[in-house]
């Protein structure tokens, strides 16, 4: 986020949650290591890989593609704030 990216965060960034779940596409080593309590938490999460982080406990360093679950795309969040449109089907016009 300190980046100008929005990714959902419902526990506020504090690792009590898997919402923010990433996974690493490329720029691994562009990332900070991953602590026990990520690790722990992670494992709570769907669809999960070897390349899965949770984004609001990785320290940024250089250049990093990740790729947002499907399953985790919040397509209307409260607040309006969420615009992960991906692979989303327009709705029919009235
Ligand atoms: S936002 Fe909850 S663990 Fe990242």
């Amino acid at each position: 986020m300190h980046f100008g990216l929005h990714l959902e965060h419902a526990c506020g960034g504090v690792c009590a949650c898997t919402t923010c779940h990433v996974i690493v596409k490329q720029g691994d080593n562009n990332l900070s290591p991953m602590d026990d309590d990520e690790a722990d938490r992670l494992e709570m999460a769907p669809g999960l890989t070897l390349h899965s982080r949770l984004g609001c406990q990785c320290v940024v360093t250089g250049d990093v593609v990740v790729e947002i679950p499907n399953w985790n795309r919040n397509y209307v969040s409260e607040g309006g704030g969420s615009m992960n449109l991906g692979d989303a089907i327009p709705l029919p016009k009235k």
